[in-house]
């Protein structure tokens, strides 16, 4: 057995939420392997709507597995709030949930950093969720980290305050105004609840699972244009969100990779600060951020909103092996006139279809203009209904990255999704 592995192709957003959900009825395990709840992915189905931070989205199928792997950081209070909100929905994740031990927690003083941390970089703020991300990472990397194990030990609390007042000592230089107590009370509350989870070996796990002929689906968070070492650095996340960080979040062998799933939206968006080539600062921009409710799913900042970036879609096509793609939001296309795909970027007067190496450098979209369509398709079924000007988007599209796409997402709902093959 192989693990697919699903992830976004461009700044985070595309859908992966919905799309997960939508195919967990072909898999037995549903797990995540890096971020924490920077990310929000939202599902909807019978008319709700679901945004998920930690917990994977396989989580309302009730018989199938769900692991939070190693690669992950965990906020207990943002954690216990998934749990409560989905318990208020009658989903118990006590028995289909298992949490790596390996996997890091995040410190309420890790988001008091990543807030200090912000406030002072000013204008050349990174744009981060505020939730911890950055400063738990780099505990990890520094090898001073708490993991989710460590909560079972005696000496946890110890380890905590030791590592809690390394923190404060460093927010210190900051000049930041905090309250630390309801912080710290809240989420050693969180922690007491953490301890009623499955904590597992969570590669020895996986391992067992593929042996036995489970099949997994793995979910990414984020998008490849965020990732650490190939997005636009110092303006991405702190893990890697490329298909690689499925082997180091997971503990799977690079061979045990099966299908890489690439999802992206039919056009651009991006949350925070850092390079956006084809970005629309008029009332293009504006019409899809409120046609398309670009909103973000934890942080409500406005998105913002571009064309299609094909030059992006063929670097990250090409750091993840997709192997086929899945687009979203077609439907918000629907009623333009002209659609505008970048296909190569102007850089001092040169064509290339490299992204530079620095966020510096002026980079001007060079673009192909396709004719849109008018009808909506967001009730569609049928790939054989979609308007002939989307097929010759998805084809024109498909050419250009050598890549089948399998799946048009129409609409938000788990139904809206249709199979291209
Ligand atoms: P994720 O982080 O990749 O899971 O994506 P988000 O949940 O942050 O953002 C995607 C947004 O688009 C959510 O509000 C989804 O409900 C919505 N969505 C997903 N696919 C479609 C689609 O095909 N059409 C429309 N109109 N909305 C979609
Ligand atoms: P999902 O999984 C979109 C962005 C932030 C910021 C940068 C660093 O829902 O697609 P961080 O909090 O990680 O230190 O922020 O990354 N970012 C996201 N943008 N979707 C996400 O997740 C994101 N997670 C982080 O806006 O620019
Ligand atoms: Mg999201």
């Amino acid at each position: 057995m192989k693990v697919d592995v699903l992830l976004g192709l461009q700044w985070g957003d595309e859908g992966k939420g919905k799309l997960v959900d939508a195919l967990t009825s072909g898999y037995d395990v549903i797990a995540r392997f890096q971020g924490g709840p920077n990310a929000g992915h939202t599902l909807e189905f019978n008319n709700q709507k679901h945004v998920l931070h930690t917990i994977p989205s396989g989580i309302f199928h009730s018989e199938k597995l769900n692991l939070i792997g190693n690669g992950l950081v965990i906020d207990p209070v943002v954690f216990k709030k998934e749990v409560d909100r989905l318990a208020g929905f009658g989903v118990d994740v006590h028995d289909n949930l298992y949490i790596s031990k390996k996997s890091h927690l995040i410190l309420p003083t890790h988001r008091l950093l990543d807030a200090a941390s912000e406030t002072s970089k000013g204008n050349g703020k990174i744009g981060s969720t505020l939730k911890g991300i950055g400063p738990a990472y780099t505990d990890k990397t520094g090898r001073e980290g708490l993991r989710i194990g460590d909560i079972l030990e005696d000496s946890f609390l110890a380890r905590y305050k030791n590592l809690r007042d390394q923190h404060l000592a460093k927010i210190e230089q900051f000049n930041f105004p905090f309250d630390l107590q309801p912080l710290e009370d809240e989420w050693l509350a969180a922690i007491d609840f953490l301890r009623s989870f499955k904590f597992v070996n969570g590669e020895y796990l996986v391992n067992e699972w593929l042996k036995s002929g489970h099949r997994i689906l793995a979910e990414g968070a984020q998008g490849s244009m965020l990732d650490i070492d190939f997005g636009s650095y110092p303006f991405v996340t702190s893990s890697n969100t490329t298909c690689a960080g499925a082997c180091t979040g997971l503990g799977i062998a690079p061979g045990h990779i099966g299908n890489v799933i690439g999802i992206f939206k039919a056009y651009c968006t991006r949350v925070g600060s850092g390079p956006f080539p084809t970005e629309l600062l008029e009332e293009t921009g504006e019409l899809l951020r409120t046609t398309g409710h670009e909103f973000g799913a934890t942080t409500g900042r406005p998105r913002r909103c571009g064309w299609l970036d094909l030059v992006a879609l063929r670097y990250t096509v090409m750091l993840n092996g997709v192997t086929q793609l899945i687009m979203t939001k077609a439907d918000i296309l629907s009623g333009f006139k002209t659609l505008r795909v970048a296909t190569a970027y102007r850089i001092h007067n040169k064509i290339t279809m490299e992204i530079p190496f620095d966020t510096e450098t002026p980079v001007e979209p060079v673009f192909t203009d396709l004719p849109g369509w008018s009808e909506d398709i967001s009730k569609l079924k049928d790939k054989k209904s979609l308007p002939e000007n989307l097929k010759g988007y998805i084809r024109f599209i498909e050419e250009y990255l050598n890549v089948p796409v399998t799946v048009v997402s129409v609409g938000p709902d788990r139904e809206a999704t249709i199979h291209m093959v």
